[in-house]
């Protein structure tokens, strides 16, 4: 793995005032959030709280009829106007829920589609070697399609597409759904050491459990709204807190 992501604690994602409405319905209601280069920010919040409303608008990939509005700013500049493709190749990727791979190509070839960037300046960039590193199994399946994988190894392998695209940032939503409860945590963890070298990571997760044991700070969504966030620390520790928001997922990552 290579990075050139240097200077941790600036900036490298931001948004003000993010809203996405769907017909008349609203989603997400002005966000404000800020991603740090090297940090990894957990997204809490129940089903239908916004939160892939949220990791779509700032990519730009919002599904269906909804409308965007607010800034997004991606390692100092504005890319509120820019196009889905042309923020991906800005370095801002995101791996949806529900995964994309190539269900027809095998695990080598859906890797071998990935462009590297050229100008590595602020990426984070894993190689091939890399990838399969971080992910044995994807070595060992790498002849099968990709519609023959598991959910978790198809999440293995949209995420090691997505790191090889060389973030800036890497918005993932909902990585640990398909897996099973041990792997969880597993592939938490692996994601962490990644950021640690320097990748920062937007995390969308229901698991609160799981994210609270990787994450370096939480924001929790409720209808749509922000409506608490700081450390992990603070959010382990306070009991309250924990209750409150995250008792329902209580026993789920153990
Ligand atoms: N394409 C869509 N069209 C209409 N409403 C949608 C669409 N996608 C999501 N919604 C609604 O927006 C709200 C937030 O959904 P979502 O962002 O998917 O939440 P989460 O990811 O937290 O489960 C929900 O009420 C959901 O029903
Ligand atoms: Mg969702």
């Amino acid at each position: 793995m290579s990075s050139t992501a240097n200077s941790t604690g600036t900036e490298v994602l931001s948004c003000a005032g993010l809203g996405v409405h769907y017909a008349g319905s609203v989603a997400l209601q002005s966000m404000d959030l800020t991603l740090r280069r090297g940090r990894m920010v957990g997204v809490l919040g129940a089903n239908g709280a916004g939160k892939s409303s949220l990791v779509n608008a700032l990519a730009n990939w919002s599904r269906g009829d909804a409308t965007v509005s607010g800034r997004v700013r991606l390692d100092g500049r504005d890319i509120s106007a820019l196009a889905p493709h042309l923020r991906a190749k800005a370095g801002l990727l995101l791996v949806p829920e529900g995964r994309n791979v190539f269900g027809t190509l095998t695990v080598e070839d859906n890797l071998g589609l990935v462009v590297p960037p050229k100008d590595r300046d602020g990426r984070f960039v894993l190689s091939l070697a890399a990838a399969y590193e971080l992910f044995p199994r994807l070595g060992e399946r790498r002849r099968h399609k990709g519609m023959q994988l598991s959910g978790g190894e198809r999440q293995m392998l949209a995420i090691a597409c997505a790191l090889m695209a060389g973030p800036k940032a890497l918005l993932l939503d909902e990585p640990s759904i398909g897996l099973a409860p041990m792997l969880v945590v597993d592939m938490l963890e692996r994601i962490r050491t990644l950021v640690d070298a320097g990748l920062s990571v937007l995390l969308v997760e229901q698991n609160a459990q799981a994210a609270l044991k990787v994450v370096d700070e939480v924001i929790v969504l409720e209808r749509g709204v922000k409506t608490l966030e700081g450390s992990a620390a603070e959010f382990r520790d306070d009991q309250r807190i924990a209750q409150a928001y995250l008792g329902a997922s209580e026993g789920a990552a153990k």
